[in-house]
């Protein structure tokens, strides 16, 4: 069993160090090489992020791996490979095919699966490995063991949408990225992030999917016990096309540093939903302000934010404190 979890691991870094290969050493990988540098990759990150490249080809990987020992029943299982049925026969081609190619490893550091990019457009657009005895997406956090060392010296770590936004974070010197591999957060990530820290910054795209992600993410990391903040970026921007349009720095100081605690963030989007002209809207806004304050856990963030509340809608702090303990109790 322990054997055979070796030899697939064994499989998966042998794939990892092929597709690396082909990209920085060959002819095959000039138009990714092309691709990565057009989108400000550096090729020391292309060595430290293992880049790589997988041709467009449907018998590239697979025979290479059957020379080097490994049955197409492995390949298959690790998912580098795909089945289907010829003239009553199975048959095995490569899964993944024309793309870039970003490993995706363990807690140790070990390549357990992959996210591949198509270079320019096309459905779709990230292909990743699929559920395999190595890889289960739920559990693990793209770029987790290299992050580690940078989310334990600043005590946070900054959660991500998608691998290219860690990578370019990375090079603009936010080493304490993670990011969830095409998926809602999970619980179970929630739990490995806090066992790494307390203090989570979300950074996710802003557009509408990004800002629902980030709703439930808050949520769900605030359940495991995180302190969590929210950064934000101008509409339509992903922190990868921030970095490339506005710089390193301004990253930074602009967005990484301007991260808005969650309550504040709650208390701002809930503002959208209410007319705050109106003098009903302001109570129905205060009511629904009143009710996230009210699950805070500590009487002093709650405090806070109630004497906030009664400084921006003249509103008494006492009235404010009665109503708080009205929604308190009902949520008992
Ligand atoms: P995005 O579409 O925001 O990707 O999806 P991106 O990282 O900004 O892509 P670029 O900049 O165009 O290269 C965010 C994440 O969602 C998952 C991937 O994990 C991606 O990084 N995703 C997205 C998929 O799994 N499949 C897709 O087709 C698209
Ligand atoms: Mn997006
Ligand atoms: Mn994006
Ligand atoms: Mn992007
Ligand atoms: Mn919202």
């Amino acid at each position: 069993e322990e054997r055979h979890r070796l030899h697939l691991l064994k499989a998966m870094d042998l794939a990892g160090r092929l597709y690396h290969h082909l990209l920085t050493e060959t002819e095959h990988g000039k138009e990714a090489r092309e691709y990565l540098h057009d989108r400000g990759i550096l090729s020391e990150t292309i060595t430290q992020f293992q880049i790589g490249f997988a041709p467009d080809s449907y018998h590239f990987l697979h025979p290479f791996m059957k020379r080097r020992g490994f049955s197409e029943e492995v390949l298959a299982e690790v998912g580098l490979v795909s089945e289907r049925e010829r003239r009553g026969k199975p048959s095995y081609f490569d899964r993944f095919r024309g793309r870039v190619m970003f490993p995706i490893h363990d807690s140790q550091g070990r390549v357990i699966a992959f996210g591949a990019r198509i270079l320019g457009e096309g459905r779709p657009k990230y292909l990743n490995s699929p559920e395999t005895t190595l890889f289960q997406k739920s559990h693990f956090l793209y770029n987790l063991h290299r992050a580690r060392k940078g989310i334990r010296s600043t005590e946070q770590a900054v959660l991500f949408e998608g691998y290219m936004d860690v990578i370019a974070a990375w090079q603009a010197g936010i080493t304490s990225g993670v990011a969830t591999l095409g998926t809602a957060l999970t619980d179970s990530q929630a739990r490995v992030i806090r066992r790494n820290t307390e203090e989570v910054i979300i950074c996710y795209d802003a557009d509408s999917a990004g800002e629902s992600a980030t709703d439930r993410g808050m949520d769900v990391l605030k359940q495991e016990g995180c302190i969590v903040k929210v950064a934000r970026m101008p509409k339509g921007m992903d922190p990868d096309d921030y970095i490339q349009e506005r710089g390193a720095d301004a990253f930074r100081s602009e967005v990484i540093a301007q991260a808005v605690p969650f309550t504040a963030f709650k208390l701002e989007s809930l503002k959208k939903d209410y007319d705050l002209r109106d003098a009903d809207g302001r109570m129905s806004y205060l009511n629904q302000a009143v009710g996230v304050i009210a699950d805070l856990p500590r009487a002093i963030e709650k405090d806070h934010y109630l004497r906030r509340l009664s400084e921006e809608f003249h509103v008494s702090l006492d009235a404010l404190k009665q109503e708080q303990h009205v929604a308190a109790s009902k949520k008992r």
